[in-house]
This record gives structure tokens, sequence and C-alpha cells, in this order.
């Protein structure tokens, strides 16, 4: 079955640029529900487990110090197909590569700095979702 649910988070270059608040309207007029959201900054060994599929690749060191280097915006999306809706959003990791109109070609610095995250198939929006967000804020999902 596909999930009507997603996992995104803003990334620390979005947020400390002061690009959330256009990226939250982006999300919202793109046909998003905003389900749960939480502004949170990482610690490195938060972010290494967040991250830990990653760990063998030669970025995963500069991966992670990104990561925890400021607060991040984590967000539970809901939509129709809404992992490949969100991906479609996004664009391409490269924002050099992304799609005219995507997320990461309007917001995104670098392959690195890339603005945003998404969850890359249901079982991921799952498990990152829950890393996120405590049972008690999902209620509002459950309840949808
Ligand atoms: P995302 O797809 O959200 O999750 C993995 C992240 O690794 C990816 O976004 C990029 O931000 C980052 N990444 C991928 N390739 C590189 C790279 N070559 N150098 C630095 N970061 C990278």
């Amino acid at each position: 079955m596909v999930g009507t649910q997603t996992f995104a988070m803003l990334k620390p270059d979005a947020v400390s640029s002061g690009k959330a608040g256009a990226i939250l309207a982006h999300i919202e007029k793109s046909g998003f529900a905003i389900r749960a959201m939480r502004m949170v900054r990482l610690t490195r060994a938060e972010a290494e487990a967040f991250y830990a599929v990653h760990a063998a690749r030669p970025f995963y060191g500069e991966l992670v110090e990104f990561m925890s280097s400021g607060p991040v915006v984590a967000l539970a999306l809901e939509a129709p197909n809404a992992v490949l809706a969100w991906r479609d959003a996004i664009g391409a990791t490269d924002p050099a590569e992304a799609a005219e109109g995507t997320i990461r070609k309007l917001f995104a610095e670098s392959k690195g700095k890339n603005a945003v995250h998404g969850s890359d198939s249901d079982e991921n929006a799952a498990r990152e979702i829950a890393f996120f967000f405590p049972e008690r804020e999902l209620a509002l999902l459950a309840s949808a």
C-alpha cells in the first residue's frame, strides 16, 4: 500500500538563512498538510543515528557535522502518495541538477547544504517520523 505520510526536514542552511517560513508556505501551497512540526538542534550522536544508513559514505562526517551545526525543522507531511510526491517537490539532491520550481532549485545552496530532506520509502518515512516525534504528537496523524 502506498502511504499518505512522509517525513520532511528543513536543514540548518535553510533555517539559519531565514528561509524556513518561505519553504513552509511553499510546502502548503504544493498540497501537503503539515501534521506535526518541531524545531530541534540535533546532537552529533543523534545526527549519526539518523544518517546511520550513510555511515560508509565519504561525505558522512561532513553530513553529520552539518546536520548538527544548527536547528532543523522536522515535519510529518500528509498527501496522496506522500513519499513520491514530496521527493518530486524537493527535486534532485544537487540543486544544480534540480528541476525548475523544486524546493532545492529555489532554496538550496549545494549538494551538502541542500535545504530539505525527504524520506525515500514508506518504511523510512515511518522510522524517521518516529525518530523525531513522540507518540503523543503523532495522535494528530492518527486521527486524520
Ligand atoms: P539527503 O538525500 O536528504 O540525505 C543524505 C544527504 O547526504 C543528502 O541529502 C545530501 O545533503 C548529503 N550528500 C549527498 N552527497 C553528498 C556529497 N557528495 N557531499 C556532501 N553531502 C552529500
